[in-house]
């Protein structure tokens, strides 16, 4: 039976090659961002790369639990269950400390790179836990090991990804 992907951050870059890559190796995908300006096109190329994949795309909000919650009833409504979550959307600020608004590093670090993770990977392990076994994957950065004078609140939010998100014991699910 085909597995189903839930990619956060997938109409572009690494989310979208990642959802071109699952679906090339036999994955159903939801194709989940917030930017919805070239849904028709990305679902049409995820779709593309297998004959018999299939894609849908749901505008997800990663900062909105709740927008996290539509996302996981919707996929399971459209496939049945879901098996993979890849947490990939992210933005990155490039500013040192000194020019890191109070703003950026709330958007950064509280909304999108940290809590985006958290929440994903909260409601990915509630809803694998019905198939008892699942997989979550976490994009972080080598931004997370190392500081970068000129990423400050990026630096912190992958490093807190590492540090909080990729450790769970297997046993949670
Ligand atoms: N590009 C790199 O060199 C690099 C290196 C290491 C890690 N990363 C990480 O990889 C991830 C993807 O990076 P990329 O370069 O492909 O970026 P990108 O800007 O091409 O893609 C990020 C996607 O996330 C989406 N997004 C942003 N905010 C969102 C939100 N609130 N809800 C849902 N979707 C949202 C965007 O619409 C976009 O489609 C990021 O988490 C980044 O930190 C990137």
């Amino acid at each position: 039976m085909e597995k189903t992907a839930l990619i956060s951050g997938a109409a572009s870059g690494i989310g979208f090659a990642t959802a071109k890559l699952f679906a090339k190796e036999g994955a159903d995908i939801v194709i989940a961002d917030l930017n919805d300006t070239k849904k028709d096109d990305v679902v049409a190329s995820v779709k593309s790369q297998r004959n018999g994949t299939e894609a849908i795309f749901f505008k997800l909000d990663a900062t909105k639990e709740d927008s996290w919650i539509k996302a996981f009833e919707e996929t399971i409504n459209v496939f049945g269950k879901v098996d993979i979550v890849c947490n990939i959307a992210g933005i990155g600020v490039f500013k040192n400390v000194e020019e890191t608004s109070f703003d950026d590093w709330q958007k950064v670090i509280g909304i999108i790179n940290l809590t985006g993770v958290f929440l994903g990977t909260k409601h990915g392990i509630i809803n694998m836990k019905k198939n008892k076994s699942g997989s979550i994957i976490n994009m972080s950065s080598i931004e997370g090991f190392i500081g970068d004078p000129n990423l400050a609140a990026y630096c912190a939010s992958r490093g807190g990804a590492y540090a909080s998100l990729l450790n769970h014991p297997p046993c949670m699910l």
